[in-house]
């Protein structure tokens, strides 16, 4: 069985994130989100909220497991048998950092390559650093997020207008 991780923040997971998944899921057997659980960065959501979102956008999908993890990501990649590791790319400006990483993950595991997969053209200018700045000052980024994001941004919203 082939499997993949896609690891990342996801803090929150967009359509950007959706999309890169779901061409993942038609390559792969299976594909594990994997949400980074980074105790030096003060995250929107928590990694349980994440998790939840992330599973709610993919509910319909067979092949998708979501999880978090800490420490090397090359590292949960062979505890959960997973050969690949899938990361999206949207502009050239993504291509550096990611390419660093790729050769650093292949230095500490050979057995784990790292797949690139390029997003539509209608997603890429998101991000969530963005999605988050415009929703923290009551912009609508509907457009930007799963259903299952978008409710809970606008949740919060409602909480910091009481
Ligand atoms: O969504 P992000 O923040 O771009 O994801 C970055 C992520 C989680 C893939 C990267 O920071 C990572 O792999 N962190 C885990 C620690 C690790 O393995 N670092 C070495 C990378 S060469």
């Amino acid at each position: 069985m082939r499997i993949a991780v896609y690891p990342g923040s996801f803090d929150p997971f967009t359509l950007g994130h959706l999309d890169i998944l779901e061409r993942a899921t038609g390559i792969f057997d299976k594909v594990i989100v994997a949400v980074l659980e980074n105790p030096n960065k003060s995250p929107l959501f928590s990694v349980e909220e994440r998790i939840e979102m992330i599973g709610e956008s993919v509910a319909q999908n067979g092949n998708v497991e979501v999880d978090s993890f800490d420490g090397l990501t090359v590292d949960y990649a062979k505890k959960v048998g997973a050969g690949s590791l899938v990361r999206g790319l949207r502009a050239t400006s993504d291509f550096e950092s990611e390419f660093q990483m790729a050769l650093f993950n292949r230095k500490l595991a050979p057995e784990v390559t790292t797949v690139f997969l390029m997003t539509s053209f209608a997603n890429v200018f998101l991000s969530s650093s963005l999605i988050k700045e415009v929703a923290r000052h009551g912009g609508n980024v509907d457009f930007a997020v799963p259903e299952s994001v978008a409710k809970r941004l606008a949740r919060l919203a409602e909480n910091r207008g009481q």
